[in-house]
């Protein structure tokens, strides 16, 4: 079994006051019984629990054979989605994957759409893809979100002007098994299709055919990367003390931090390929505790890089924020600074030292010069960016959130604020049923 997550909170302890054994951690206990069992609020949504242990080896089988199908055909494979329904995958793809490859077919690109309503992009991917060699992974679980339905429409078009009859060989489609319009495009259309289990909402979907055939699709041993969430889920859930399980001392460390004033976390990362992540993770907590006016601001920075711009802020702006680091410990392949016989850029102090030795001292020094700057930093360490650390990874952070969000007593698992804008899109756009608000926008202006 591998489970290789450490978190460390020696920049961290110092800023706490006295802990509250009997209250967060019994109620973080609680949390993460009622997981375990299936109650509290949200419960009809507790699928992604046991989901990587459930995961059948002919689901992984036909995700493996559906995906080397659409490599086989394809220079660059579009996905389509938005939230939940394709964070998870960029994020893997992005962790995984070499930073510069050559695309062609048998080993394509992805790039994505769906995820907004820019027209220029839009355009501008339209005309991308009349030169290349195209498939499409279409994920919405209700089949109906405004932005992925767009999106579809518009490539969906291109596809059958480009490959007729053998346009829908070019379609996957993952969403509910029996609701909602894609399922009924799909139908009629003949896509091949996966199902989005019912009781796993979009940002907890990662380890199912969400993440899992995009995944495949772009070339990453989809396999370790399913056995890395799983090995997370033996793991955790056997801790069932809550000061020995990883999840639960994250969410109570934080919600710790919260209740102390400190309302904003910031994830920081100094590996490039995990800014994705960052992103997957402001949506998983984001959407998931944000609510009943209550809620930890989730935000992210690429480090070193944002040291030079928020960099200035973290140091000495308003104290409200603490920081998560995601610290993996290897990188891959490391270039070893070379020796100069000039020196004329004064590096030479650093010759023979690999990169990454320069990056783990340039992340000491900023945990410290941030600690010291009063911001508390806890450190998530793992071996490195591999699938199975990153599966590791992302199930530690679900598990972790639906705990925290049952500590500030929300619901984690719904998005009801999501709706507002939506309501009010479909209104200025005119459809029919929202004649009322339209008024009413009007009146005001809009
Ligand atoms: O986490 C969520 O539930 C959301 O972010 C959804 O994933 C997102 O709104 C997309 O929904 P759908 O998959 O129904 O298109």
């Amino acid at each position: 079994m591998t489970f290789s997550l450490e978190l460390k909170d020696r920049f961290a302890s110092e800023f706490l006051g006295k802990d509250p054994k009997n209250e967060l951690w019994k109620d973080a206990g609680s949390a993460l019984e009622n997981l375990i069992s299936g109650k509290g609020k949200g419960s009809d949504f507790l699928g992604w629990v046991r989901y990587p242990q459930r995961l059948l080896s002919s689901e992984l089988d036909r995700i493996v054979s559906e995906a080397e199908r659409i490599r086989s055909q394809s220079e660059t494979v579009v996905l389509i989605g938005i939230g939940g329904s394709y964070l998870g995958a960029k994020a893997v793809i992005d962790a995984t994957k070499p930073h510069f490859f050559r695309p062609k077919i048998g080993s394509p690109e992805i790039i994505y759409a769906g995820h907004h309503l820019d027209g220029r992009y839009h355009s501008e991917l339209l005309k991308y893809l009349e030169t290349r060699e195209f498939s499409i992974n279409v994920i919405s679980k209700s089949g109906t979100t405004t932005e992925p339905a767009l999106a579809f429409r518009l490539l969906w078009n291109l596809a059958k002007k480009k490959y007729g009859d053998r346009a829908s060989q070019r379609v996957i489609a993952t969403t509910d098994s029996a609701k909602g319009a894609l399922r009924k495009m799909s139908e009629v259309l003949g896509f091949s299709t996966f199902s989005i289990p019912d009781d796993v909402g979009g940002r907890y979907s990662v380890s199912t055919p969400v993440g899992l055939v995009p995944i495949a699709i772009a070339g990453i041993d989809v396999r370790t990367f399913a056995a890395g969430f799983r090995d997370a889920a033996d793991h955790l859930l056997s801790k069932t003390s809550p000061e020995e399980n990883l999840s639960c001392r994250y969410a109570v460390l934080r919600n710790r931090f919260y209740r102390e004033g400190r309302k904003i976390e910031v994830l920081s990362n100094f590996t490039p390929s995990l800014s994705t992540l960052t992103e997957w993770w402001k949506q998983l907590y984001g959407e998931s505790e944000g609510k009943d006016g209550k809620g930890i601001f989730p935000a992210g920075v690429n480090l070193t890089t944002d040291l030079h711009s928020m960099g200035q802020y973290l140091q000495e702006g308003e104290r409200n924020l603490f920081e998560t680091v995601l610290r993996p410990e290897e990188a891959s392949a490391d270039p070893v600074v070379p020796a100069d016989e000039e020196d004329l850029d004064g590096l030479n102090f650093l010759a023979g030292k690999p990169m990454r030795e320069v990056n783990r001292q340039a992340i000491l020094g900023t945990l410290a010069a941030h600690s010291e700057g009063n911001v508390p930093c806890i450190e998530i360490c793992f071996p490195d960016t591999g699938p199975e650390y990153i599966g590791n990874l992302m199930y530690f952070f679900e598990l972790a959130c639906g705990i925290s969000g049952s500590l500030s007593g929300v619901n984690p698992f719904d998005q009801p604020g999501v709706e507002a804008y939506k309501r009010n899109m479909f209104a200025l756009l005119g459809k029919s049923g929202f004649e009322e608000l339209r008024e009413k926008l009007r009146a005001k202006g809009i």
